[in-house]
């Protein structure tokens, strides 16, 4: 049976100015964020009947991989054993020679609706409501030269992928919507800075357009990881992607908690 869906999605809303969203207290006076957001109501479909996604068309699809991570908060365990299986998963998915994991991020909501890049100062992230694209090109370039060096001049195609997947529960509470990449246009996506208090990222958030298609795969288990594109250097480049309401969450639902990793992958014949 698929559960597909209409639900609220966070869009930003058409603006003149570079967007900004502080994680942290502005300084001097500045507000947390200069843009506006609306919410628009879109289809959302259950992918799960959906045959044959591939991360190089949609942008998105769905493995069956057990983990051999029994406690996801604990770092260690998450780097010592979850990175190499991050690693040979995305490989295994992409077809590319090298996948470089590079950051984690374990999420744990709390009461109340998803909310902006899901941060309360203290807590673990929470869900993430507002539509957005993890990477842009400029900092997809970055990070590779982070992880590459003088090795990156070498690289042709290389891409950006999340994997993302329950800890505990299958999830019922704020799934994640993945847009399927075909269906974005360039002029919906909007280069914004994120700042945080060591760093500022660039990531792009999107503008809503009809012509998006959004699905998510319901009830999601802990065995289960969806991976989605965040760059391409050459095809289905952008998967924007929230958290949002299930109108048939059931009611007493355990609040969803997930970790998403991200993962650098450079194609044959690039570096060595
Ligand atoms: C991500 C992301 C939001 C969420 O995995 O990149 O934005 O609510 N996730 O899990
Ligand atoms: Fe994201």
């Amino acid at each position: 049976m698929t559960h597909h869906t209409t639900a609220a999605l966070e869009f930003l809303q058409p603006t003149s100015e570079r967007p900004y969203t502080y994680m942290y207290p502005p300084p001097d006076g500045r507000s947390w964020q200069n843009a506006a957001y609306e919410s628009v109501a879109v289809a959302i479909r259950d992918a799960r009947a959906d045959g044959g996604l591939s991360i190089d068309r949609e942008g998105y699809e769905l493995r069956e991989a057990p983990t051999a991570v029994r406690d996801f908060l604990d770092k260690d365990q998450v780097v010592r054993l979850y990175y190499p299986e991050v690693a040979e998963l995305a490989l295994a998915v992409s077809g590319a020679s090298l996948a470089f994991v590079f950051d984690h991020l374990v999420r744990k909501r709390t009461p109340g609706s998803p909310q902006a890049f899901g941060r309360v100062e203290g807590q673990r992230p929470g869900a993430a409501g507002r539509v957005h694209c993890d990477f842009t090109p400029a900092s997809a370039h970055r990070r590779l030269l982070q992880e590459l060096g003088d090795k990156a001049a070498g690289v042709r195609r290389y891409a950006i992928v999340n994997l993302w997947r329950s800890i505990r529960h299958p999830v019922f509470d704020a799934p994640l919507a993945v847009c399927d990449a075909r269906s974005v246009s360039s002029d919906d996506l909007v280069a914004s800075d994120i700042f945080y208090p060591e760093r500022t990222g660039e990531i792009y958030q999107a503008m809503h357009n009809p012509a998006q298609s959004w699905a998510y795969f319901h009830a999601m288990t802990r065995e289960e990881v969806l991976i989605f594109k965040q760059y391409d250097t050459e095809m289905a480049g952008h998967t924007p992607h929230a958290a949002f309401e299930h109108p048939e969450t059931p009611t007493g639902a355990p609040l969803r908690e997930s970790i998403e990793i991200r993962c650098l992958l450079i194609y044959q014949g690039d570096a060595k």
